[in-house]
């Protein structure tokens, strides 16, 4: 490294901060599903805003390239490093400010993880609009950058939602600050609206303002078994229409549910395995329970249900669905996609696209699960080497022929771009390249992910010197 940038970058960010021993970037190099993974040329763990953004003006100037980092729970390899790039790490701007606990606002760094945020919420009587299994490691800035969505979206909606300000620092390390956030702010283009979702490709996303949501402490969850993915979704629709304050509608299916008890050492919910499971949650001031069994009395047989209402019955029911993740990566690496059908086309999605990947990959197994809620299913794919892309293809064709869309909520990353044009359109593709364009013209900031920029390579006017 060029010895001026190594004093730039410790200035920026403490000592023991900034490192290129291979020990201590391992942890920052390979993402969570382990399918990707790359060498970062260091570390960078700045402190604060204005520690990012020296670090980013200095790597512009000595055209290194930056992959901005949060809890690397990503799944879409769009927060490793991949070609020369260094990590830029947001997890030590973990400060929560300005609380307002009469309006419901928050203001959270990029760091703070979900979980951070929701146990500093709650005993307010406030909670956090997206919920989601990572929610440990996960963090704002990420969740932001990459418009998480998670378990609530029926409900609150994703991540660009609950966003009412943002901070981030460009590509030249100038300060875009629309803090503390206005709820009604109708002044030119919604520029934190652009950076939700825009995975660390047009700035690095520093603090959020997030608007919050009541504490729901009434919650009911019911767990059903049933013939099929076309009966959960028929259950889901009465329970839509008759029980208030539905939350969460997630399913899975045996072949995922097997996993889960093996690897998490669970007893089987039910005596006998069904099809399709389907998990309800329900939330409310008052008691949501009465409402949710009055919803499901007429269509499912009571042998098929369980309910849950304290906390420790619906975390036990939760765990069948939300362990599914790393039941999955136990078992191997997995090629995760994750689709939205429209809602009409969800159910035959089902058998389409098993039947699709047995004739495209045959003997990889897949395994589904999801937010049947939101029309969403994870596809994930075991028994493909990580660098054969052909059940990708075929998965993300079919999606695309029946209206559907390649990527719900994880992003695009460097896994789907190939697939870009599937779903979206050359204008839409060419306004995308257009703002990449004037925003991170050097092209420092994550470059490969979304979509590749011809003639956007970092500048390497003084990279080679040192
Ligand atoms: C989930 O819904 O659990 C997440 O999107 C993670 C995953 O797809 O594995
Ligand atoms: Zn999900």
């Amino acid at each position: 490294m060029h010895p001026e940038l190594r004093s730039r970058l410790l200035a920026a960010c403490g000592p023991g901060h900034l490192f290129d021993d291979p020990d201590l970037r391992s942890s920052y190099e390979t993402d969570w599903t382990r399918r990707f993974s790359g060498k970062a040329v260091f570390v960078a763990r700045p402190p604060d805003t204005a520690g990012v953004a020296a670090v980013v003006a200095a790597c512009r100037e000595f055209g290194v390239p930056l992959v901005p980092q949060g809890g690397n729970t990503g799944l879409v390899g769009g927060s490793i490093p991949r070609a020369g790039e260094a990590v830029l790490s947001l997890r030590r701007l973990d400060r929560i400010e300005d609380f307002d606990p009469i309006a419901g606002e928050v203001t959270a760094g990029a760091g703070v993880t979900l979980q951070a945020l929701q146990e500093f919420v709650r005993p307010h009587g406030w909670d956090v609009g997206v919920d989601l299994a990572s929610r440990a490691s996960a963090t704002i800035g990420g969740m932001v950058a990459t418009n998480a969505g998670g378990v609530r979206v029926i409900r609150y909606g994703p991540m660009r939602h609950q966003v009412i300000g943002i901070e981030a620092v460009l590509a030249d390390g100038a300060v875009l600050a629309r803090l503390p956030g206005l709820l009604k702010d109708n002044t030119g283009y919604d520029l934190p609206g652009l950076l939700a979702g825009s995975e660390g490709t047009l700035a690095v996303v520093t603090r959020v303002r997030l608007r919050l949501i009541p504490a729901r402490p009434a919650r009911a969850v019911a767990l059903l078994g049933l013939p099929s993915l076309a009966a959960a979704l028929e259950v889901l629709g009465a329970v839509r229409r008759r029980a208030p304050g539905l939350e969460a509608a997630e399913v899975f299916f045996p072949e995922g549910l097997d996993l889960v008890l093996r690897h998490a050492r669970l007893a089987a919910p039910f005596p006998r395995p069904h099809a399709c499971y389907l998990l309800v949650e329900c939330a409310g001031a008052d008691d949501p329970a009465p409402a949710l069994a009055a919803a499901l009395e007429s269509s499912v047989d009571p042998a098929s249900v369980l309910f849950a209402t304290s906390r420790a019955d619906r975390d036990r029911l939760w765990a069948y669905r939300e362990r599914h993740t790393e039941a999955i990566s136990a078992e191997g690496i997995p090629h995760k996609l994750d689709v939205t059908l429209p809602a009409s086309r969800l159910a035959g999605f089902e058998a389409l696209v098993r039947a699709r990947l047995a004739e495209a990959a045959p003997g990889t197994r897949p395994i589904l699960f999801g937010h049947a809620g939101d029309g969403n299913l994870h596809v994930n794919i075991l028994g493909a080497a990580p660098d054969d892309e052909t059940p990708d293809d075929a998965v993300l064709r079919l999606v695309a022929s029946l209206g559907g869309s390649i990527s719900a909520e994880h992003g695009i990353g460097v896994a789907k771009k190939r697939w870009l044009n599937l779903t979206r359109g050359p204008a839409d593709i060419q306004a995308m390249r257009a703002i990449k364009r004037a925003l991170d013209p050097a092209g420092i900031l994550n470059p490969g992910v979304i979509f590749d920029l011809e003639g956007l390579t970092p500048p390497a006017r003084r990279r080679e010197d040192g």
